[in-house]
């Protein structure tokens, strides 16, 4: 009886002791392939410090070549126990720490992100009916005061991303600046900053050179174009989100930066937009449609001519042609339309023949305009097909896009539902040139503040020395 006893519990000792050893070998077997999955992802996602670790493996390989680790067993009356046996693997055991001690690291670090994320997506509504939220990939600083966290996608569409949006800026105390989505890899990169973008941008005309402009700031940098780069350019928004408050800053900064361009301003709003530019000199405003038929068909003709003295001349050019000797002085265009809508659905006493020669002289100007100087500036709350044409619209490189109401109208402009989830802030707009958008804060120029500005162009002659030019970034920015 006694035998029975001792024999089950020396059974249930041994059994508690293959237990522990199963659990030992078990969770050395994970720490393993944990380690060495990090190992790979740092590999893949390009998130290993490689010359960081470089140098650690190289200092200790050295550092192991020259002995010192023996020296380091004697201070600490350990030379009776120096690995003699073991000493290959204990020598590459210490000379590769850095690269797991970096993996276990990682290990740590991504178990408490999936924590802290797995609670923020599910209350952002980013669960499936398993419960299963985003799976986040790694978060690390990618320059410039910007991060990158990149998840898998899962099954949710980018629409539930961009509403999750305030959650995860609140959840992280962050502030996110895109989602981006790789459908090919069914990830998604959330890019964030810590910092918050500016409410109020103030409006600056000291630009690095003539045509360039001021669009924007976003968290971190102002952002600039130019003519050259974005002859034309589209400027859409819901009403009251910033258009023509853009405009009067583009044609002010325009006209202080450069003493030859000439200015169509046609606001089919009646005319008060332009208001404040009326009686400069190189500024006709154009307050209805039957005098903007008759300017665009001016500008038209204008540009046709410029297309002929190029082709005379083999110029490629309005630079090029002007660099040539004895030729007139051809001066750069902008024309500028608040509410394109009016010209494209009509709507005012034109008649459908005098819209169809704006329309016409539109086209024109979006499609040949860049070469010789002649630049358009479209303005609207309706950018549907119907409300402008698509041909113009796809000669309108540099998009300013102000909040949407739907995301039908966002797609239709930028191609992206983004511009409705936008903030309510007046001035703040996606800002796209070839694929790249940017969110940004539009600098704002107030109508007593443009006034004042052109105020001594009105009453004297041209001032023709050029105002000094400054670096684009010095202006101030409100948070
Ligand atoms: N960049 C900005 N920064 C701060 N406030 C702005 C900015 N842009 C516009 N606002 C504010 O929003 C108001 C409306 O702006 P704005 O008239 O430019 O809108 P809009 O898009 O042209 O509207 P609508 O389509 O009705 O003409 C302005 O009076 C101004 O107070
Ligand atoms: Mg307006």
């Amino acid at each position: 009886m006694q035998d029975r006893t001792n024999n089950k519990n020396q059974s249930s000792q041994l059994g508690g002791m293959e237990d522990t050893l199963w659990n030992f070998f078990e969770s050395v077997g994970k720490s393993l392939f944990l380690i060495s999955k990090e190992i790979v992802l740092g590999i893949t996602h390009q998130t290993m410090p490689f010359v960081n670790i470089a140098i650690g493996c190289l200092g200790l390989f050295i550092f192991f070549k020259c002995d010192w680790d023996q020296y380091i067993w004697l201070i600490f009356n350990g030379g009776e126990y120096y690995p003699q046996k073991t000493y290959g693997f204990y020598r590459w055991f210490f000379v590769s720490s850095p690269l797991w001690v970096w993996a276990m690291g990682q290990v740590f670090s991504r178990r408490k992100l999936e924590n802290r994320m797995d609670s923020i997506f599910s209350t952002a509504g980013l669960k499936d009916r398993n419960g299963r939220t985003p799976k986040p990939l790694f978060d690390r600083y990618i320059g410039d005061g910007i991060y990158l966290m990149r998840v898998k996608r899962g099954p949710f569409p980018m629409e539930q991303y961009y509403k999750a949006k305030a959650y995860i800026e609140s959840g992280l105390g962050i502030y996110v600046d895109d989602f981006k989505e790789d459908r090919n890899g069914g990830i998604v990169d959330i890019i964030y900053s810590r910092s918050p973008m500016p409410s109020q941008v103030h409006f600056s005309s000291n630009t690095d050179y003539e045509l360039q402009f001021l669009v924007g700031s976003t968290r971190s940098t102002p952002v600039a174009s130019d003519l050259m780069q974005t002859p034309h350019l589209l400027v859409a928004g819901q009403t009251g989100s910033g258009k023509s408050t853009f405009i009067r800053g583009l044609i002010t900064s325009f006209y202080q930066n450069s003493d030859s361009m000439e200015f169509s301003l046609i606001d089919l709003k009646g005319g008060l937009e332009f208001q404040l530019f009326e009686n400069l000199k190189r500024v006709k405003v154009i307050p209805n449609i039957e005098r903007a038929t008759k300017e665009l068909k001016d500008v038209q003709m204008e540009l046709e001519r410029r297309m002929k003295l190029l082709k005379e001349n083999g110029a490629k050019d309005l630079e090029d042609l002007k660099s040539m000797e004895d030729k007139e002085e051809l001066k750069r265009k902008l024309v500028v339309v608040d509410e394109a809508a009016e010209i494209f659905l009509g709507g005012h006493h034109a008649t459908t023949g005098e819209l169809a020669i704006a329309r016409k002289a539109i086209s024109q100007i979006a499609r040949q305009g860049r070469a010789v100087g002649v630049h358009l500036v479209m303005a609207t709350q309706r950018p549907d097909a119907k409300a402008i044409d698509p041909q113009v619209k796809t000669n309108l490189t540099g998009i300013i896009c102000f909040q949407m109401p739907n995301n039908v109208s966002s797609m239709t402009v930028i191609d992206s539902g983004r511009a409705t989830h936008l903030s309510d802030i007046p001035g703040r707009a996606l800002w796209k040139v070839g694929g790249k958008l940017t969110e940004l804060q539009t600098p704002y120029l107030t109508i007593d503040n443009a006034k004042s500005r052109l105020s001594k162009y009105k009453s004297k002659k041209i001032n023709t020395t050029k105002p000094k030019q400054k670096s684009i970034k010095s202006f101030d920015m409100e948070v």
